[in-house]
């Protein structure tokens, strides 16, 4: 018999990423390999992203097209998960008739189960659906038990590895708390077998990943788990044979001394720092229930720059949060024009169902809101390609992701910049090499050079 293809489709977060990897290897156990492309797989699966109004008219979108897909594949299985799957649940098939199963964020693992159960041909005209409330959660589930090498990954040197799920902080904008439950660590001793696991496969370079690291350990519901995060860092970083450590993402009100620290101490922890500020006002980040002032971050900006003056920090803007006023937004800009982040992330304020905000009432006008995110926007990509130009005639340690445009190779700098350049004829590279690049070029979301062994004079 023919093996079954599938192919899915991953928006929103890199927590998502690393859900759809686990989905893959799910389906990989129920007898598919993945499809390339949309057009001949028997299962299509969309994992979902609610973060913004934006994302999820994104994802509508995507599964209104295939409907007619399904009317002219009527065998084809079409599955939804992620933040939209746990938020809308059983809505969705009012919509999107078409779809054969909806999947809540906690519930990826009964994905085989469910699959069978639409083999079993139960009822086809009766979607599938596993959702459980997102505040009754089981446990982590066994991830340590999937092989990180039983799916072929381009970038088969680096992976993600989840220490955390959900989240506590109830940013009054905030949907996650509602689709990915209250936060629950995973033990270290999880953690630890699952990164150990993946070194024998060849990873050298770590993602800890969380809705808010900075309060690992902090909340736990199913296990007592006596470390805190700088705590598991060190004992990641530990462990014989990774090369990159990296980590995101963080909330500033729970960013400790002794996690800044690390970034002098731990050689191998990566000079980079997502760190979401979100506005420059107070009084914004007060509506927002932030729990932090901009004296509190930029202290802490200082203080990263102190323990790791090469550090390299982004952040996250929202823009026309409710009540802004063109003072808070010149806030914001200003904010921007002290730290001079080398990149961010910026987005019009979106309602998200059941959060505060959603319920605030000086809402700001689309038109304000657009005109202010350009403007911040401009100026950020000002300020990356000064910020860039910094790094003109330097030499750069560049791990190879792969071959770009114009037959150029292409690979990121400790500090996650992407570094394009050409080939080296005498020393051929695949995904996963080292080498060093002098930058001979700057621009606003890249860098390019030549392999420093070709260029060796400044
Ligand atoms: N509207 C706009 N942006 C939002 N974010 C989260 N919720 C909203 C919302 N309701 C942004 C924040 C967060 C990033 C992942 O998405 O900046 O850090
Ligand atoms: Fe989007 Fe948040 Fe869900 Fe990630 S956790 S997919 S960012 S809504």
């Amino acid at each position: 018999m023919k093996q079954r293809t599938a192919y899915i489709k991953t928006f929103g977060c890199q927590m998502n990423e690393r859900d759809s990897e686990i989905i893959e290897q799910l389906l990989s156990t129920s007898g598919f390999i993945p499809s390339p492309d949309v057009d001949n797989a028997d299962l299509i699966f969309i994992n979902t992203c609610s973060i913004r109004a934006k994302a999820e008219h994104k994802v509508y979108s995507l599964l209104g097209q295939l409907r007619q897909y399904k009317l002219r594949n009527p065998k084809v299985l079409i599955g939804v998960a992620g933040c939209v799957a746990q938020q809308e649940g059983e809505k969705i098939f009012q919509r999107m008739p078409h779809v054969d199963m909806v999947i809540g964020t906690q519930q990826i693992y009964q994905i085989p189960e469910l699959i069978q159960q639409l083999d079993a041909g139960v009822d086809r005209l009766k979607p599938a659906v596993r959702i459980e409330s997102s505040f009754n959660i089981p446990p982590f589930q066994k991830q340590s038990d999937f092989s990180p090498s039983s799916f072929p990954s381009p970038s088969a040197f680096k992976k993600f590895v989840t220490i955390m799920q959900g989240c506590n902080n109830y940013c009054s904008y905030c949907v996650v708390p509602y689709t990915r439950g209250n936060e629950v660590s995973r033990p270290v001793e999880d953690i630890l077998a699952e990164i150990r696991y993946m070194v024998t496969k060849g990873i050298y370079e770590i993602t800890l990943l969380g809705q808010n690291v900075n309060s690992y350990g902090k909340t736990n519901p199913v296990a007592d788990i006596p470390v805190h995060f700088a705590g598991l860092l060190r004992q990641v970083a530990d462990i014989p044979g990774i090369k990159r450590l990296r980590f995101t993402t963080s909330n500033p009100k729970d960013l400790t001394d002794e996690l800044m620290r690390c970034f002098s101490e731990i050689d191998t922890l990566c000079p980079q720092f997502h760190l979401p500020v979100q506005s420059g006002s107070d009084h914004i980040l007060k509506l927002m229930n932030r729990k932090y002032t901009i004296a509190d971050y930029l202290n802490k900006v200082e203080t990263l720059r102190k323990y790791q003056p090469a550090i390299a920090l982004s952040t996250d803007i929202i823009i026309g949060f409710p009540g802004e006023t063109e003072e808070d937004f010149e806030q914001t800009m200003t904010l921007l024009n002290s730290v001079r982040y080398h990149s961010s992330f910026s987005f019009k304020y979106s309602d998200r169902p059941g959060t505060r905000s959603a319920s605030f009432s000086n809402k700001v006008d689309e038109e304000v809101k657009s005109a202010r995110l350009a403007c911040f926007q401009s100026r950020q990509d000002e300020i990356s390609l000064e910020r860039n130009r910094e790094y003109l005639k330097s030499i750069v340690d560049v791990i190879v992701e792969g071959t770009g445009k114009n037959n150029l190779l292409f690979g990121r700098t400790p500090t996650n910049h992407i570094v394009h350049f050409p080939p080296v004829e005498e020393t051929p590279l695949k995904a996963g090499d080292g080498i060093k690049v002098r930058i001979t070029k700057a621009g606003q979301h890249s860098l390019t050079g030549k392999a420093s062994g070709d260029n060796d004079t400044p």
